[in-house]
């Protein structure tokens, strides 16, 4: 992970927050040296079967990044909702979806160039 350019969190939506073993997870990283997460781009989308698609999971995820220094990717939010009607046999379906999470990859690139442009002229 410290090797990583950049990151990719993904997460379903339990009582409106993150899952308690992806929570588990970042807390046990971020107690490494150096921290794995500090100025690092991380692109985060989420899929559940109501309406807001992870949107509090995600933002509560934006939340524990800001302690952990991380470069969240702001736009796009990518937040699958009704999941159910989206996916079959295991394959996304929805083309609006897939074009948003082709953005999110594109995002997350050009956020992963840029940082390692500034930590080249450091
Ligand atoms: C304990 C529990 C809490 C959940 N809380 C939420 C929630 O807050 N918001 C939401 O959109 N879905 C919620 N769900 C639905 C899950 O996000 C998910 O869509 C559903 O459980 C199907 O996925 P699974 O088979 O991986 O559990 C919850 C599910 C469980 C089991």
């Amino acid at each position: 992970m410290l090797e990583a350019d950049g990151i990719v969190l993904v997460s379903p939506e339990y009582n409106y927050g993150i899952s308690g073993v992806l929570k588990n997870a970042i807390d046990w990283l971020s107690r490494m040296t150096p921290q794995p997460f500090a100025a690092k781009p991380v692109a985060l989308f989420g899929a559940s079967m109501g309406v807001l698609g992870t949107a509090r999971a995600q933002y509560q995820l934006r939340q524990t990044l800001v302690f952990l220094d991380g470069r969240p990717v702001n736009k796009p939010e990518v937040m699958i909702a009704q999941a159910q009607n989206k996916f079959a046999d295991g394959k996304l379906t929805d083309e609006a979806t897939g074009k948003l999470l082709a953005d999110l990859g594109a995002a997350l690139a050009l956020a992963c160039r840029q940082a390692r442009a500034a930590a080249a002229v450091k």
